[in-house]
């Protein structure tokens, strides 16, 4: 039932200075948001604080938020921006990934704890007043899973937990991936497998509806946005600070490493550009 510990350590785990080289200074690894989605002109540094601050204001958070909950919390960006900008009393996130929880506790935030573990065996302490998950239920169903029709049961699994760890009339900002189509020439196929099954095992991209849909139950959609090109700009910086440090990475990493990096990026940047995959931002009001 989505990606293992082991799996994920090998999308996270290749290292944190390997990620530094080519994410933004604060390390998001999710997709960043221009303001001008004509000319794209701010830095990814720039837009990346401009998708936390669209999440946050999804997930209701201001100045009467006591606790925020981060699923899938990575190497902490999110939770240096509600500590530091939102200046939350409480967060809270989590990671499965080992690495990542190293870089968020090194971080040393204020008012700011951060725990490495499956969300499958998470227990709040306390009932958040705000929670947020930026693109971690990419995870949570196995393409196996998706095959045998499991995709939807399993993300109103993860909507159930959600729930249970919030307060009544609550929000919660999601961030995801989304599956729209597939490529049509054999080329684009092998590269996409190579995305699903090197980079990302034990991953699939979740179709919109599906998610839509399995949240019924415990949130009401109250706004949503595509953001497919803003994925593309994200995708294509990303690429292009990886270029630029491929010595460094061949000397450290090796090349196959810099070798499978560029072709899951660029493979990114086409199914962005060819509507294969979307990028969609949720605010969900918890129903109770
Ligand atoms: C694409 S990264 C996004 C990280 C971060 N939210 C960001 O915006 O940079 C996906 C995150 O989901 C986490 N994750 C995957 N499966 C998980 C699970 N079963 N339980 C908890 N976290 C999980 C990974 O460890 C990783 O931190």
């Amino acid at each position: 039932m989505g990606s293992s510990q082991a799996e994920v350590e090998v999308s996270y785990g290749v290292g944190n200075e390997f990620f530094r080289l080519w994410l933004d200074e604060k390390m998001n690894y999710t997709c960043a948001v221009w303001k001008d989605q004509e000319k794209f002109s701010e830095s990814l540094e720039e837009a990346q604080l401009n998708k936390l601050k669209i999440l946050s204001e999804f997930a209701h958070i201001g100045p009467h938020t006591e606790s925020v909950l981060d699923v899938g919390c990575g190497w902490g960006a999110n939770l240096d921006y509600q500590a530091t900008v939102n200046k939350v009393p409480a967060v809270h996130g989590f990671t499965l990934s080992e690495e990542q929880w190293k870089n968020c506790v090194a971080r040393d935030l204020p008012n700011t704890t951060a725990t490495c573990q499956n969300y499958l065996h998470y227990e709040a302490p306390r009932k958040f007043d705000a929670v947020m998950s930026i693109c971690m239920v990419e995870h949570i169903v196995t393409p196996d899973d998706a095959r045998a029709g499991k995709a939807v049961d399993l993300y109103r699994d993860y909507f159930r937990r959600v729930h249970s760890w919030t307060k009544p009339g609550t929000y919660f900002g999601l961030q995801a991936i989304t599956r729209c189509g597939v490529p049509r020439n054999r080329q684009d196929l092998d590269d996409m497998r190579h995305s699903t099954y090197t980079i990302f095992p034990g991953a699939v991209t979740p179709r919109v509806e599906d998610l839509i849909v399995a949240s019924i139950p415990y949130y009401e959609v109250v706004e949503m946005k595509a953001r497919r090109p803003h994925y593309r700009e994200t995708t294509w910086h990303w690429r292009d600070r990886l270029r630029k440090h491929e010595k460094e990475i061949v000397q450290k990493w090796g090349k196959q490493v810099f070798v499978d990096y560029d072709r899951y990026l660029s493979t990114c940047i086409k199914s962005f550009e060819q509507n294969w995959q979307s990028l969609h931002q949720f605010s969900l009001k918890r129903l109770d």
